[in-house]
């Protein structure tokens, strides 16, 4: 990620950051039992771009003045989202039957849905214990509002699924709660952890929330287009699970007669290869990219000024990154 960073001594400050908060998530995680510290390992080798610890720091550092450091809470917020985010994939893999995250096995894979149930559980259970240490509760209380909305979010995709009639605003909401409020809460704490103004805290808050929006989007499209060996985790689950993404949304809410009823049904056939080509047709792939550009360009644009030298434009790298990505 260094590569891209706009300036040295912030990329050094971040990767540091990175380091002590992977520290505080493997210490968090020790158990004395080998049985449970053999799957912490495995998750943790589940650690890909780390986009939400990535973004507690950089909100943290933009609203902290040059030359002066992160708090300790940083760092604990930072190993806390990222251990619910952990949480909440290994929970999603059992629902979605996936055999494949971050090119490893899922645990559900490798140990079956019971281990897999409980080893969620038991990171969603230490990623508050590791948010109690900060000793503000208003952490856990807002973090404990996130989790509680993300679980939301999948049970009203869970209770909407193989509904064709699922419309866009509902799409919109299930993607809200299941994914960007956590993006959201990412850049919020970091922002008002520096001591930021409350509406300082409000734009980094929707900042955050468009770029995890875009983000599932695009999650959407390589679960549609991507191949597994790119990816690195199970594609088409979606179709699988009958879950209608953007595109089918699209695409069913703006064709008629046979162009509609071939969507309709390879969807029904879980047909990938027919859905994808009717839906590249249409132009709806096309159109679900270009909703998740713009979703990235308005987040661009409410950013609001930083104070720390060049963590801006480090922001908006982050944000087209998010839809630029293929895996
Ligand atoms: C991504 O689904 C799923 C999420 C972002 C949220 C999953 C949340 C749960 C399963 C609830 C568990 C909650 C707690 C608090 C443990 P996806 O299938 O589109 O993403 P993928 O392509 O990465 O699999
Ligand atoms: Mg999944």
């Amino acid at each position: 990620m260094s590569a891209a960073f706009p300036d040295n001594a912030l990329a050094a400050d971040i990767a540091a950051g990175l380091s002590r908060v992977e520290t505080l998530f493997d210490t968090q995680l020790t158990s004395a039992f080998p049985a449970v510290n053999e799957l912490c390992r495995h998750v943790e080798r589940y650690r890909g771009k780390m986009l939400r610890p990535t973004l507690v720091l950089v909100s943290g550092l933009a609203f902290t003045a040059d030359g002066e450091s992160l708090r300790p809470e940083h760092d604990i917020v930072a190993g806390t989202v990222e251990m619910i985010h952990m949480a909440t994939l290994v929970h999603d893999d059992v629902l979605d039957d996936a055999e494949v995250r971050r090119r490893g096995e899922t645990v559900n894979f490798l140990r079956g849905n019971e281990t897999a149930v409980m080893l969620g559980d038991y990171l969603i259970s230490n990623a508050f214990h590791l948010c109690s240490r900060a000793g503000d509760p208003a952490l856990n209380l807002r973090l404990g509002e996130v989790t509680n909305t993300l679980c939301e979010g999948e049970l009203v995709q869970l209770s909407r699924r193989h509904d064709l009639s699922l419309d866009e605003n509902t799409y919109f909401e299930i993607v809200r709660r299941k994914t960007a409020v956590l993006v959201g809460a990412a850049c919020e704490l970091g922002t008002k952890l520096a001591g930021a103004t409350a509406a300082e805290i409000a734009a980094m808050r929707a900042f955050g929330e468009n770029l995890g929006v875009a983000f599932q989007i695009q999650d959407d499209l390589l679960d549609l287009l991507g191949d597994e060996a790119t990816v690195g985790k199970s594609i088409g689950r979606d179709l699988e699970k009958g879950k209608l993404t953007l595109p089918m949304i699209l695409h069913i809410a703006h064709n008629q007669g046979a162009d509609r009823l071939a969507a309709l049904e390879a969807i029904d056939a879980k047909d990938g290869p027919a859905l994808r080509r009717v839906l590249t047709r249409s132009g709806s792939i096309d159109a679900a990219r270009a909703r998740a550009v713009a979703i990235v360009e308005d987040a661009k644009r409410g950013l609001p000024q930083t104070r720390r030298a060049h963590s801006r434009e480090l922001l908006l790298e982050l944000a087209n990154r998010v839809v630029a990505r293929e895996s």
